[in-house]
């Protein structure tokens, strides 16, 4: 067979404009990096300005252009105006990656109502408005990609986590049912899952319970605790055309916990 008729993955995201909510930091901020890296022009959300400022700087220095846009994911008048001057800006959307989220872990019983509320509003709620400010966008240009950040925490339960296990099992299924409904707009819905990673909202996690380093390798056979590293590779992959294929997908990163 002749190699000029082997059709080879596209992974090069020159020219489309990608938003990360939750830029500033954690694994939002290697997302953000790894797809100017790849070539994309980047819109880096979060309530943290200095922090955006940080970031938006290295994409610049990688030669990507920027907008960064302070907002909060819990206020909808604040999306939609994130998305019109992205808009305004680059005049289309390729790629929204849904990554703002926030973890407050408590005992069930010990939950309350403004803890649920904030978790619930961050990961859940804030993340379906912005997929639906997007997605209108997306469905005029009948083209786009939607990767949510999701979690292993959404597929099994884990003590301690129940508004936050509950937030990502619903994201989970939100992927699905957008994935189904924007097929016919060519719209790819999918969500990433991670395990454990280094970033400052699991540090918290690790220096508060001095067991829980040995409980969170204990469940994963890989036998290590993720890096921000281990997921970008994924986010390029579903934020590509390499991926056309694949919609409503829940892509676990999560060496192997849940294959108990
Ligand atoms: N780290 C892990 O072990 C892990 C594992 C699985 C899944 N995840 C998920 O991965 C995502 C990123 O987590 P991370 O560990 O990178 O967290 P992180 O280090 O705490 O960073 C979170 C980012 O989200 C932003 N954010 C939080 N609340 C926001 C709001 N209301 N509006 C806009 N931005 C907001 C934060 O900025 P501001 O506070 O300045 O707004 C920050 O930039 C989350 O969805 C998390 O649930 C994390």
């Amino acid at each position: 067979m002749d190699s000029k008729n082997v059709g080879f993955p596209e992974f090069d995201l020159s020219g489309k404009v990608a938003i990360v909510t939750g830029a500033g930091r954690g694994m939002g901020y290697h997302i953000a990096l790894a797809l100017a890296k790849y070539g994309a022009d980047l819109v880096v959300c979060s309530r943290t300005t200095s922090e955006l400022e940080r970031v938006g700087d290295e994409i610049e220095k990688l030669g990507r252009r920027v907008l960064v846009q302070q907002m909060d994911v819990r206020k909808i008048p604040e999306i939609h105006t994130m998305v019109n001057e992205t808009v305004r800006a680059f005049g289309h959307i390729d790629i929204l990656i849904n990554n703002a989220g926030i973890n407050l872990p408590q005992w069930a019983v010990d939950v309350t109502e403004e803890a649920w509320d904030t978790i619930v509003d961050t990961n859940l709620k804030g993340l379906f408005f912005c997929a639906q400010a997007v997605g209108k966008v997306m469905i005029e240009q009948k083209k786009g990609k939607i990767i949510n950040i999701s979690s292993q925490a959404g597929s099994v339960g884990i003590p301690y986590r129940a508004a936050y296990c509950s937030s990502k099992g619903g994201v989970n299924l939100l992927t699905k049912v957008l994935a189904i409904e924007w097929a016919t707009y060519n719209i790819k819905v999918n969500a990433i899952a991670p395990t454990f990673i280094e970033t400052p909202l699991s540090k918290a996690m690790f220096e508060e319970k001095k067991d829980f380093r040995e409980f969170v390798l204990g469940n994963i056979p890989l036998g290590r605790i993720g890096k921000p590293e281990d997921v970008v590779g994924a986010v390029i992959y579903l934020a590509s055309d390499a991926s056309d294929l694949v919609t409503g997908h829940v892509l676990l990163i999560d060496g192997g916990w849940t294959a108990h």
